[in-house]
């Protein structure tokens, strides 16, 4: 007999990386059907986001995690492991072009997100997906040149950060930003194959302006007018919601999705369409 417990033995395990606006909403939502583990940079944060999934009956262990350190990774996959079967990843980190510089935008969005993509593989089999967001920035940039593509491919490499620091003439958050979603939509088309060997599947979720802390953030920050005059162009004519975004999340990772793999799924009300020349 046991009471005040929000344990489900029964469920499969879904890990959701990154704790904030986004990260809290997949995790709310795939908690539905899944024991989670939630893994986010944040130490501090971590009992409240707790609580609050627990008080939603929802089977939850949070753990701080940064994600651009190999060792802590290695930490993260025995906690998953320990838990059981994993049958979903949504990979939500990252940081927004205020969130950092050049260097630390480009190890948090592609490098961490590698990271996690490589491991988690690990612990993939028959049924297991996974999803990364990753945003409509990455469709709306000009394509990078060939060799700077060849570099963006192998974020693993030694002096990887350096090398593309050499290729690349602009070095403004904004563009490691859209640098790093335009890799992180390629290596999930990449590696598709990997995942498929295992039976397993791996997408991307590209978002467009959603109505998150972060989004609003960005509004008060020096992208505000970009993300304005972008907003004054798409078809919908307003922001997104984590709903929406969980809705997505929970689709391309369910078995609703099993022949969805290695492509993108734009949520973004339009808005890539709206404003690139096809
Ligand atoms: N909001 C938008 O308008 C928008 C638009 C397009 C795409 N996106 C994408 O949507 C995703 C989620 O955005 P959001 O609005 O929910 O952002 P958010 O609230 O800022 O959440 C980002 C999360 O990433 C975590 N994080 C940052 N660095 C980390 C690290 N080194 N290791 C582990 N976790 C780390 C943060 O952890 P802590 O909180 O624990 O510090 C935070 O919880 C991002 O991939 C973003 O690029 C957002």
């Amino acid at each position: 007999m046991r009471t005040g417990t929000s344990e489900r033995p029964d469920l499969p395990v879904a890990l959701v990386i990154g704790g904030g606006g986004m990260g809290m909403s997949a995790a709310r939502r795939l908690g539905q059907s899944h024991r989670l583990v939630v893994a986010s940079q944040s130490a501090s944060k971590n009992p409240e986001r707790a609580a609050s999934l627990r008080a939603d009956g929802i089977d939850a262990e949070v753990v701080s995690c940064d994600i651009t350190d190999p060792a802590a990774v290695a930490a993260l996959m025995k906690t998953v492991a320990d838990r059981g079967r994993l049958r979903t990843l949504a990979h939500v980190a990252a940081l927004s072009p205020s969130g950092g510089d050049w260097r630390a935008l480009l190890r948090v969005n592609l490098v961490g997100a590698t990271l996690m993509e490589r491991n988690t593989l690990d612990l993939a089999g028959p049924g297991t997906a996974a999803v990364f967001v990753s945003s409509s920035a990455g469709h709306l940039a000009q394509p990078p040149d060939p060799a700077v593509v060849e570099v963006l491919d192998d974020p693993l490499a030694p002096e990887f950060l350096t090398r593309l620091e050499e290729l690349v003439a602009e070095h403004t958050p904004l563009q490691a930003y859209r640098l790093s979603k335009y890799a992180l939509n390629r290596m999930c088309r990449r590696r598709a194959a990997e995942w498929g060997a295992k039976g397993a599947r791996i997408v991307s979720m590209s978002p467009g302006p959603i109505d998150t802390p972060m989004g609003a953030a960005e509004l008060q920050g020096p992208s505000r007018q970009i993300k304005l005059d972008l907003l004054g162009r798409s078809p919908m004519g307003r922001e997104g919601t984590m709903v929406e975004t969980a809705d997505a999340i929970e689709f391309l990772t369910s078995d609703r999705a099993s022949y969805i793999t290695g492509t993108d799924l734009l949520v973004d009300g339009g808005l890539t369409a709206a404003t690139k020349n096809f």
